[in-house]
């Protein structure tokens, strides 16, 4: 039989995350040491009443029944969530619709929105999620380089008018990866009014809202005034509560949009793992304690990655949050064979920057994912490049 891909299937290119991981697998089959921050996976394990909660209803012989989206229980929980820590009032029937993961609901949402040949405003570099489902849909990204003139914010300003009218879904991401620009309310303010002024659905993923190393808590794009009139935000379990491999994320926002959400979410799945989602409601009730023991460690290994790149001549990207360090490494070589050459040297296993897209060339991402001893045997080992 001839196996033929769809023409589609030309628009998803293999990862480079797979050549990363071999070639970090032969590295460590020498018997060298490895110190991998490239994937943005939490290394922390999930809190004990998480995983008791999970472990307890899963015993049970009538939870295994299909959910058909989220229960009432983890709707609560999230809405009670958005209120206490980022004072965002949130109908819990009409506002939030759950998904398998951020990754699922970022792919499919362009579909329930954009028509061939939309056009989706976007970053670069941004995550590489985006861009798949913005091809998924057949719409057209238009990508917003990210800058340090900018702070590594978006320039709305710098939109092409008649882009901005042809525009049907911004995307936003902040803290961000792979740049961790931080959210501030003064930006979300200027998206609200281009939002309104072009018709533009918002989209802005909060997947490391908790990330914060500095001020009093995370920053919701929907507490901005009139952002509930014009998008959304998608947030995970993933990142703040260590549950990546549970896939568990929620959109919030405008309940028009949401509705729509949830007539294409009841035609692709039929939800998440009952236990699962209960699990997820102890995470989120405990928000404050959990997150707080996150930002103690994740705090502490992101000064130690700066200062320890800066102290051998790497410049890094100023920041005080987020999950990774975005820096420019002090030699005249493109990021990929860089990151490889890394690998092969000396053991550490970073992303090369071009991967989130072209404005990414010359950095590399690498992620806050190992005990602080482990970060500093990777910045001794870079030290010890020779290009
Ligand atoms: C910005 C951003 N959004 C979404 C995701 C997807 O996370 P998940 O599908 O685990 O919720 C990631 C994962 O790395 C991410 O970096």
């Amino acid at each position: 039989m001839i196996v033929e891909p769809s023409l589609r299937m030309s628009l998803f290119t293999p990862s480079i995350f797979g050549k990363l991981k071999g070639a970090a697998e032969l590295k460590k089959a020498s018997g060298a040491p490895l110190v991998d921050l490239s994937l943005g996976s939490p290394d922390l394990p999930p809190d004990e009443k998480v995983r008791q909660a999970l472990s307890e209803q899963s015993a049970s012989a009538n939870a295994y029944g299909y959910t058909l989206g989220g229960t009432e229980r983890f709707y609560e929980a999230v809405a009670n969530y958005y209120k206490r820590r980022v004072s965002v009032s949130l109908n819990p029937e009409t506002e939030i619709v759950q998904t398998m993961g951020s990754q699922e609901g970022l792919v499919h949402l362009p579909l329930a929105f954009c028509d061939e040949g939309d056009v989706v405003l976007t970053t670069n570099p941004a995550y590489v999620a985006y861009d798949a489902g913005i091809k998924l849909a057949g719409a057209v990204p238009y990508e917003l380089p990210l800058r340090a003139e900018n702070g590594y914010l978006p320039d709305l300003e710098a939109i092409p008018e008649e882009v901005a009218r042809k525009s049907k879904l911004l995307i936003l991401n902040l803290p961000g990866n792979p740049v961790p620009a931080l959210p501030n309310a003064s930006f979300f303010e200027k998206v609200v009014a281009f939002a309104k002024k072009y018709n533009v659905i918002v989209l802005h993923d909060a997947a490391y809202s908790e990330y914060y190393f500095e001020g009093a808590g995370p920053t919701s794009f929907l507490s901005t005034p009139g952002a509930m009139e014009v998008g959304m935000e998608i947030n995970s379990l993933s990142k703040s509560f260590s549950l990546a491999g549970a896939r568990i994320a929620y959109i919030v926002g405008n309940s028009e949009m949401i509705d729509i959400l949830k007539q294409l979410k009841s035609n692709l799945d039929y939800g998440t793992f009952g236990p699962i989602q209960e699990a997820a409601v102890v995470a989120l009730n405990h928000a404050e304690e959990i997150t707080d023991r996150l930002r103690q460690q994740f705090s502490e290994r992101h000064s130690v990655l700066m200062e320890g790149l800066q102290a051998i001549g790497w410049t890094v990207t100023p920041s005080t949050g987020g999950m990774f360090v975005w820096a420019k490494y002090p030699y005249d070589m493109d990021d990929v064979p860089f990151a490889f050459e890394a690998i092969e040297q000396v053991g550490v296993v970073m992303v090369p920057g071009s991967v989130f897209g072209s404005e990414g060339a010359g950095y590399v991402r690498l992620a806050l994912v190992q005990q602080v001893a482990e970060i500093q045997k990777a910045i001794e080992q870079l030290g010890k490049l020779k290009l």
